[in-house]
């Protein structure tokens, strides 16, 4: 049983003190949480004050937008897993298209970016999804399958299972145009195709893959309401306080 899994990527917004004043207010509208994990991402800046709002009791959890790869040294304006690990994150967001459209990353690097996450055991949410060019040329699955092998090359089973990927289709992110349930579920198959060949059927079973792009209060019970979907990656609609709520209480709502 894969449990619902419900990220809220703030990207570059909220500062330090809007963090902590929009978590504080999300910890009071949600003090308990039943069968989802809800992770909440803001940008570096806002991490620790994110943190100290939660409190130890929180069932919500941190996560970070990026990492890099090395523990520490000469990398000017790098974050490291430990660091962000010392700030209490338990998840971090890896490969997101923004950061491969506007930061050329590479899966190779992404790839060094998950194995140094691991290490310091921070769950990767890794990124995957395909531009609207590739979708018109029937390119989706090559795209997903490529993704998935460069930036997932030599982790084992088990690391695996600590992994949660987002389905993200470029065209989607930002547009407000999702993909349909049918769409989403036909690129959550082909992933799940693809661990199940590179790993193994158990595997690709206990692997959660989530869907991003344009979810809303609106839609995001149909997207849901699908098995093959096991959470979702929000961007715009998790920056209101009462969307995001009501988005958790949909997923809280369809599994219980
Ligand atoms: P969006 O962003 O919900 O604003 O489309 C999703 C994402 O980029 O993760």
């Amino acid at each position: 049983m894969r449990t619902t899994l419900i990220v809220g990527n703030w990207k570059m917004n909220k500062t330090a003190s809007e963090a902590s004043t929009f978590v504080h207010e999300l910890t009071r509208q949600l003090p308990a949480l039943s069968s989802v994990e809800v992770v909440v991402a803001p940008p570096f800046t806002a991490i620790a004050s994110a943190h100290m709002a939660l409190g130890e009791a929180s069932p919500i959890q941190l996560g970070a937008q990026n990492l890099f790869w090395e523990d520490h040294g000469a990398y000017t304006g790098e974050i490291s897993a430990p660091m962000l690990r010392n700030l209490g994150c338990r998840y971090v967001i890896l490969g997101h298209s923004e950061r491969r459209t506007h930061f050329g990353e590479q899966d190779d690097e992404i790839c060094k970016k998950i194995r140094a996450a691991l290490a310091h055991e921070l769950r990767p949410i890794l990124c995957v999804g395909e531009s609207l060019t590739q979708r018109e040329s029937e390119e989706t699955e090559l795209v997903l399958t490529q993704q998935l092998q460069g930036s997932l090359s030599g982790i084992t089973s088990q690391d695996l299972e600590a992994i949660a990927i987002a389905y993200e289709p470029v065209w989607a992110i930002g547009t407000g145009k999702a993909a349909t349930p049918h769409q989403a579920v036909a690129a959550h198959r082909a992933i799940r195709a693809f661990l199940t060949s590179a790993w193994s059927p158990a595997t690709a079973n206990a692997t959660r893959i989530l869907y991003g792009g344009s979810v809303t209060t609106q839609n995001v019970e149909g997207i849901l309401k699908s098995e093959e979907i096991d959470g979702a990656l929000i961007g715009g609609a998790c920056l209101q306080i009462n969307h995001f709520v009501t988005i958790v209480r949909v997923a809280q709502s369809i599994i219980t």
